[in-house]
């Protein structure tokens, strides 16, 4: 009867195309590559797989294994194992509100180059007259900013006013094969272009230096990863417990577990083997940052292929970028509006989907301004940086400034902070009080025996919490 209340996935592919759909998104896309780009490449890229392999496939287990095992959403799925830890409940939502903040202005702005290429191919200028140097155009133009900013929050919240089955399955079953397509036809033609090998040898070649570098060293390289991690793999926050709540007790979660992370890693290191190679050919510097997709891809597209091919690909990319945004800001308006739903559902109200997820859009449109009004952080914008706000200095020294940029400043409350935070309680809880002995049996319940139990007790109890408090302290003492 709840279960009939709340929706339930049709299916186990369903499931795994909008989980995986949840995880890929403008995190691999967008920044992947430029987190590696700034980071040292192959340095980064040892330490992210050493992350997925040690934290993110074993929280993505905890995560789907309490949200099916309580069939409830975050706040309510903690609460169940005992009231005060539904404060972890409390941390895995605001995340993804924060997240959706910037998430949807960013995602506007991957349409705003859709859109460019979609005009260009039909003769007229979709780009200003700005031609590669529109990103620096764009940030500036806020009237487009913004209306772009809105689209991409009303198609988030139509399809998340559809329902589980008839919204976010449907869509996610579609879109995620065309992605990988769409990914391949990419990579094909850039590793065609002349320069590209040296993309390849910035990912793949061994070279560790940046671990001595003053600026960024290892912890710099670390709490990098590992923000990217849990922003990749959607985890720390709501959406996976979200997502297993509606997954039958038929279906294996362990086979689920890692089909999502490695899926995850896959696309990421495609975008990679996309964007870096890109770069090398059109010379573009990889520790360019948060501009890196956009202005390296505007010289591929516009200057490398020219004409209507040029107009065709970009096209091409960036309706992928934006499946991929979209599949990904649906599961966080999902675990925000869920919620909501199953408090309704608790006080035996009929829920009331639309309206929850009306409200939350509403929300993200107003503290998501800044971000669309501060240029990146790139200076003389319309809003206030937050040092600025805060009375405190302008932007750090090195690759880390938080405080100049609204975009960076919620990214790093919500992918520095509470998702490793999140991450840290929720593996104390399952390795010392309530034991990985809970998560076994719920996987056991769909009758695959539970393999590996030796491998996840030392990674619950030992290994994941050690790792976050080390991350936490390196955030935090960027932070101050
Ligand atoms: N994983 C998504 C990405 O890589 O873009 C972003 C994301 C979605 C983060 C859902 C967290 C989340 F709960």
């Amino acid at each position: 009867m709840q279960e009939h209340n709340r929706g339930q996935w049709g299916s186990n592919l369903g499931f795994l195309m909008a989980a995986v759909g949840s995880a890929v998104g403008l995190g691999n896309i967008w920044g992947f590559p430029y987190k590696m780009g700034k980071t040292g490449g192959f340095a980064f890229l040892i330490v992210y797989l050493a992350l997925v392999l040690l934290v993110g496939i074993v929280v993505m287990l905890g995560e789907l294994a309490l949200g099916r095992s309580t069939g409830k959403s975050p706040i309510e799925a903690y609460g169940a194992l005992k009231a005060k830890y539904k404060i972890v409940g409390v941390m895995a939502i605001i995340s993804p509100f924060v997240i959706l903040c910037f998430y949807c202005v960013l995602g506007g702005m991957v349409m705003r180059y859709m859109l460019g290429f979609l005009v260009s191919i039909f003769g007229a200028d979709g780009f200003s007259g700005q031609g590669d140097g529109f990103f620096g155009y764009l940030l500036y133009d806020y009237k487009g900013m913004i209306l772009f900013f809105i689209i991409f929050l009303v198609v988030n919240m139509g399809i998340i006013m559809g329902g589980v089955q008839s919204g976010i399955e449907r869509f996610t079953k579609i879109a995620m094969p065309a992605l990988a397509v769409c990914l391949v036809i990419i990579i094909v033609f850039v590793a065609m272009q002349p320069g590209a090998k040296g993309g390849y040898e910035f990912m793949f070649k061994p070279d560790f230096s940046v671990f001595s570098d003053p600026d960024i060293g290892f912890f710099g390289v670390l709490k990098t990863a590992a923000g990217q991690m849990f922003f990749s793999l959607s985890l720390g926050m709501g959406a996976m417990i979200t997502y297993g709540s509606y997954l039958s007790k038929k279906e294996s979660l362990q086979r689920n577990s890692l089909i999502i992370p490695i899926a995850d890693t896959v696309i990421a290191l495609m975008a990679g083997m996309m964007v870096m190679p890109a770069c090398a050919a059109y010379g573009i510097d990889f520790g360019k940052g948060p501009g890196l997709l956009f202005a390296s891809m505007q010289g591929v597209f516009l200057d490398g292929m020219g004409g209507t091919i040029g107009n065709v690909m970009g096209f091409l990319f960036y309706f992928l970028v934006f499946i991929a945004a979209i599949t990904s800001s649906i599961s966080l308006l999902e675990a925000c509006s869920a919620t909501i739903i199953d408090k309704q559902i608790a006080k035996g109200k009929a829920p009331r989907r639309k309206t929850a997820a009306g409200i939350f859009t509403l929300c993200i449109f107003i503290l998501g301004l800044p971000i669309a009004l501060d240029a990146l952080g790139s200076g003389g914008a319309l809003v206030k940086a937050p040092y600025e706000l805060m009375g405190l200095e302008a932007g750090g020294a090195g690759y880390a400034m938080w405080n100049d940029c609204w975009l960076d400043f919620y990214d790093l409350i919500a992918e520095g902070i509470l998702m490793p935070l999140g991450a840290l309680l929720m593996s104390l809880i399952f390795g010392w009080v309530v034991g990985p002995k809970y998560i076994y049996d719920e996987c056991e319940q769909s009758g695959h025996p539970f393999k590996f139990k030796p491998y996840f007790d030392v990674c619950f109890k030992v290994i994941v919490p050690i790792i976050m408090v080390v991350v936490l302290y390196a955030q935090i003492t960027d932070f101050f």
